[in-house]
């Protein structure tokens, strides 16, 4: 009898650990197949998304949202383009052409009806956003034969449709979109051919954005480790970024805020923080003086030919940025970067307090003024929409023709 209910209480005892350890075990394989691979790097790791960092990184994924970097580049949808729809303001005209933006099924179309001859038209659907909309966005299309950028775009300073930059005022072919476009707007692609500019993509592994794992390299392993080992320090899963060398913290800025640095020498995805930018590409133009460099965004360049940078030995790119956050017209978070330093080892400005207040003793404005973006404006007279894009110069100086602005 005492053996029967000790057989019985055992079995229901091995019964019950063995639902637990089932539940256990099911629940842990449940949350690591969560964990979503959208593409794997050269090297064999995992990009797993922003989404992913969530779970233990909340504050600076909140913040991050909000950045001009994560939304660079994402899916078209009719709510996140810029222009507008309507009849009437939807539309860039060319000599030959008309592109309208039209809505085909609930999905954004660019539609190019041709004035002449056989009066031939085109539908081309619009499927990744390039631009965060601070100054203007393009479209690229997921054609069969590849990716292209399509010829009109948006442009925030006059809130109009425009011919795209470099195209000419007539229906150009579509302009194929490579590792060369992509590399600075989305967070990694990898083409499905091996020549360096094929423009053949699975775009639902294209990672967009200029995500967490742009700057930090991919994460999978790092999710799957702290998820294991709750909260473990010494985790060398990814690049410690505060450990890198001044160079190599510039390089990973730089690798998007140097200008285009056309002059590829190996594949720019393969890129990873921490590595010698100089290994991957360089500017045709490297030896111009600094003062004509122009963006498409050369922050690096400029910045470094001021005295701030070659009379520092600590000063980067996130002495003044915090890379987690949106700053911009933070004028006081930005002025007190420069107090920091001029008010200690290094001479304070010269100029009348009077002067100073005339500008409300804001620093930049005077020392770092926004410039028209020669680029931008050659390719925008052509269109009458001759608003120039404003750029913020990095080369800290002195411009006296600011002072007498006021
Ligand atoms: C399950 C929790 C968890 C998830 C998910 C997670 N992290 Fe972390 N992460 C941590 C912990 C804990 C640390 C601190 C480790 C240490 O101090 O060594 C950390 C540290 C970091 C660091 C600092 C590393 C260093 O050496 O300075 C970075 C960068 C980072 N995580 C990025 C990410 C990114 C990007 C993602 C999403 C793709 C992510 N983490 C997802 C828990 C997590
Ligand atoms: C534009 C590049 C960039 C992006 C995008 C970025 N980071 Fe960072 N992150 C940095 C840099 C640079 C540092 C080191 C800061 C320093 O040493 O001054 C850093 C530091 C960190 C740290 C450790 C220090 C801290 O502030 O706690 C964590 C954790 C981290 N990042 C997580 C993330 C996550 C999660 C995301 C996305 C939601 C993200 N980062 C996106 C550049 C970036
Ligand atoms: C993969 C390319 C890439 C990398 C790497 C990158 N950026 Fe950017 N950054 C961009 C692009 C593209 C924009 C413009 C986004 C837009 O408006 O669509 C931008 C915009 C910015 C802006 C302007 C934000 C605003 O609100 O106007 C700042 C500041 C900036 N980056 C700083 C940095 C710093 C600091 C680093 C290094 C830690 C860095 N970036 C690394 C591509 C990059
Ligand atoms: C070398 C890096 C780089 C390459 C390559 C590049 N861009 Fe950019 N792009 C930037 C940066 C940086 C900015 C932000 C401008 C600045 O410096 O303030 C930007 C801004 C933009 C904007 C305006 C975004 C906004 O709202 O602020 C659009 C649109 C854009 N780029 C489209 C493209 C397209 C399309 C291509 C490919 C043909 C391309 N870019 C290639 C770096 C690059
Ligand atoms: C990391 C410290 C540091 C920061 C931050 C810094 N500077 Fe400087 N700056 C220097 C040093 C060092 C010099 C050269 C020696 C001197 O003039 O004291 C310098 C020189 C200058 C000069 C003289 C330039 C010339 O060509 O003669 C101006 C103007 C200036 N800084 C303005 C600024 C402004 C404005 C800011 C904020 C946007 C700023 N600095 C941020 C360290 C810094
Ligand atoms: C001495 C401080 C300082 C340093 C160092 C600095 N920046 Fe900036 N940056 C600024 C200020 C100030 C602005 C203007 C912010 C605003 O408009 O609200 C700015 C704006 C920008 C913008 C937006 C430009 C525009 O006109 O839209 C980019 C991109 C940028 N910085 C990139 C960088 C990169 C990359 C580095 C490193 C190579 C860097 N910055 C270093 C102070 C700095
Ligand atoms: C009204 C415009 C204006 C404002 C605002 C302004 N500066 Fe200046 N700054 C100048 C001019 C002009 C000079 C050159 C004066 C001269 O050489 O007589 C100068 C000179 C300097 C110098 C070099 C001094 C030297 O003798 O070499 C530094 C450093 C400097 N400013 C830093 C700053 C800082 C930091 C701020 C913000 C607290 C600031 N400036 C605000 C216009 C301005």
């Amino acid at each position: 009898m005492k053996k029967k209910i000790f057989v019985i209480l055992s079995l229901l005892v091995i019964g019950f650990v063995s639902i637990k350890l089932y539940k256990y075990i099911s629940r842990s394989t449940e949350q690591y197949s969560d964990l979503q691979v959208i593409a794997y790097h050269y090297n064999g790791e995992g990009y797993v998304g922003s989404e992913t960092c969530m779970e233990c990184h909340r504050d600076i994924y909140e913040t991050h949202l909000k950045t001009a970097h994560f939304n660079t580049s994402s899916f078209t949808n009719l709510d996140n383009i810029h222009g507008s729809f309507k009849e009437g303001e939807n539309t860039v005209s060319l000599m030959d052409a008309d592109i309208k933006m039209v809505e085909i099924d609930g999905k954004p179309f660019q539609h190019a009806q041709i004035k002449y001859g056989d009066r031939q038209a085109y539908d081309w659907s619009m499927d990744i956003t390039i631009g965060s909309g601070l100054k203007g966005q393009s479209y690229l299309s997921n054609q069969p034969d590849g990716l292209y950028q399509l010829q009109a775009s948006y442009f925030v300073p006059s809130d109009k449709w425009i011919n795209s930059p470099n195209y000419t005022d007539r229906i150009n072919p579509l302009r194929p979109v490579n590792d060369q476009c992509l590399k600075c707007h989305v967070t990694f692609a990898k083409s499905s051919s091996t020549s360096p500019n094929s423009n053949k993509y699975d775009i639902s592994k294209i990672v967009l954005g200029v995500d967490c794992e742009k700057c930090h390299g991919p994460a999978e392993k790092h999710v799957v480790f702290q998820r294991k080992n709750k909260g473990i320090h010494n985790d060398t899963t990814l690049i410690g970024l505060s450990s890198l060398s001044r160079q190599q913290r510039l390089d990973l800025c730089a690798s998007c805020h140097s200008g285009l640095r056309s002059n590829q020498i190996q594949n720019p995805f393969k890129f990873l923080p921490g590595d010698t930018l100089s290994k991957f590409s360089k500017n045709y133009n490297s030896l111009r003086p600094s003062t004509t460099l122009d963006v498409h965004g050369n922050q690096f360049g400029l910045l470094t030919s001021s005295k701030c940078f070659t009379e520092s030995d600590q000063m980067d790119c996130m002495t003044c940025h915090d890379p987690h956050r949106n700053q911009r017209g933070q004028k006081a978070y930005f002025n007190s970067k420069c107090i920091g330093c001029h008010q200690q080892n290094t001479t304070t400005c010269s100029i009348s307090t009077t002067e100073m207040a005339q500008m409300g003793n804001d620093c930049i404005q005077c020392h770092m003024p926004v410039v028209p973006s020669k680029n931008m404006q050659v390719q925008l007279t052509k269109l009458d929409n001759t608003t120039p894009v404003g750029v913020r110069t990095h080369n800290i100086a002195i411009y006296p023709e600011e002072v007498a602005k006021e």
